[in-house]
């Protein structure tokens, strides 16, 4: 097994330094890099529709000369055919040296390193994480704001089901002088996990608020996010919930003159083309620093995997077939052969779910 990132916490703070350092020199000196996967391949398994992402993969991998090979929906793999995750990523295992997996369920990024012999990016896992949008905001962070340190960063929307906002929250709980502002409906508050199990295990200072207006003049950086259709069981509730927050010309003069705005794209409704004239608004500046910080984290793993680097999360606690995860978005719900792990958390009798990070009392 080789190591894989499925999450931000996969990394150290001194290894996401290292990626944006890397980044810094790939902007600067792209030459020397463009021969530095010469003969090496990228599969992108995409379950689930994308256009940045795995054009971003793709790209990345072509800037360092390697090569690409994949599919972008589930109807054109084995998927539809009934094939496991674990079967699908044992095959690809054969044929390309790095994988970039997007997947609708929850656990599914983490179900492929398991079974795969190289190296697992998770581009996506349902609800759950998004880790290389992270770096790409992390580079914007810092190339905006020259650090990532002592910043008030303000989430905007749908923080229940945007897994850019549970990844970027994970990755900023190492770093020092963080406040979070979470701004969104009651129905779409951040899920409990990342809110005990990051932020408060954490000790980072943070609220949770309705309103954006209010908030705007304290924050750094504001972090919206489109409202997960594709999340709800209920369409009605998305109906109701679709235009909660629209960020327009007018509501960015509350805001400071240094304000950065972010958002993963692809947007909605939730910021207002005006808004794309503002200086502040860096969310294309985003998408050019997610190609960059891609194949800085491509050359990591593929080094990593070269020199035998182990996969660093200790399992040694986990449970196995104890208990069942009741999670209807986890992968365990449709690959019925899947162990069910858990490990225990820091309160007493509860346990996660090792693929989904739900969290079941006993
Ligand atoms: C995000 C995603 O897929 O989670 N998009 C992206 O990767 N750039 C956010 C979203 O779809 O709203």
């Amino acid at each position: 097994m080789k190591r894989s990132v499925i999450d931000t916490v996969d990394l150290t703070v001194e290894e996401l330094d290292g990626i944006i350092k890397t980044a810094y020199d790939i902007i600067e000196n792209p030459d020397k890099y463009a021969e530095k996967c010469k003969g090496k391949k990228l599969a992108t398994l995409f379950f689930e529709p994308s256009t940045r992402t795995r054009l971003s993969f793709e790209a990345a991998m072509l800037e360092l000369g390697g090569s690409v090979i994949g599919f972008s929906e589930a109807n054109s793999s084995s998927a539809s055919k009934g094939e496991s995750i674990a079967d699908t990523a044992k095959v690809i295992s054969c044929y390309a040296d790095i994988i970039a997996m997007r997947h609708p369920k929850e656990g599914s990024a983490y179900v492929a390193s398991k079974n795969a012999s190289i190296p697992v990016i998770n581009a996506g896992d349902g609800a759950h994480c998004h880790p290389t949008q992270t770096l790409a905001d992390l580079l914007t962070i810092h190339r905006e704001k020259g650090r990532l340190n002592d910043l008030s960063v303000g989430f905007c929307g749908d923080l229940k089901y945007g897994r850019t906002v549970h990844s970027l929250i994970n990755a900023l709980s190492r770093y020092t002088g963080i406040k979070v502002v979470l701004i969104s409906p009651d129905e779409l508050r951040l899920p409990k996990y990342v809110r005990e199990g990051v932020l408060e295990k954490n000790n980072m200072e943070y609220v949770e608020t309705r309103d954006l207006e209010s908030s705007l003049k304290n924050l750094d950086i504001l972090y919206m996010t489109r409202i997960q259709r594709e999340r709800f069981f209920d369409a009605d509730e998305y109906e109701r919930l679709k235009d909660s927050y629209v960020l327009t010309a007018e509501k960015m003069q509350l805001a400071k003159e240094d304000m950065c705005v972010l958002h993963p794209l692809p947007r909605v409704n939730e910021i207002s083309v005006k808004v794309d004239e503002d200086k502040r608004a860096c969310y294309f500046k985003q998408v050019l620093n997610g190609k960059y910080m891609r194949m800085a984290l491509i050359l990591k793993l593929l080094e990593d995997a070269q020199n035998g680097v182990a996969p660093t999360h200790d399992e040694s606690h986990v449970i196995a077939n104890k208990i069942r995860c009741v999670n209807p978005r986890c992968i365990t719900s449709v690959e019925q052969e899947l162990e069910h792990k858990f490990e225990p958390t820091d309160k007493e009798g509860v346990y996660k779910c090792l693929y989904c990070e739900s969290e079941h009392k006993i």
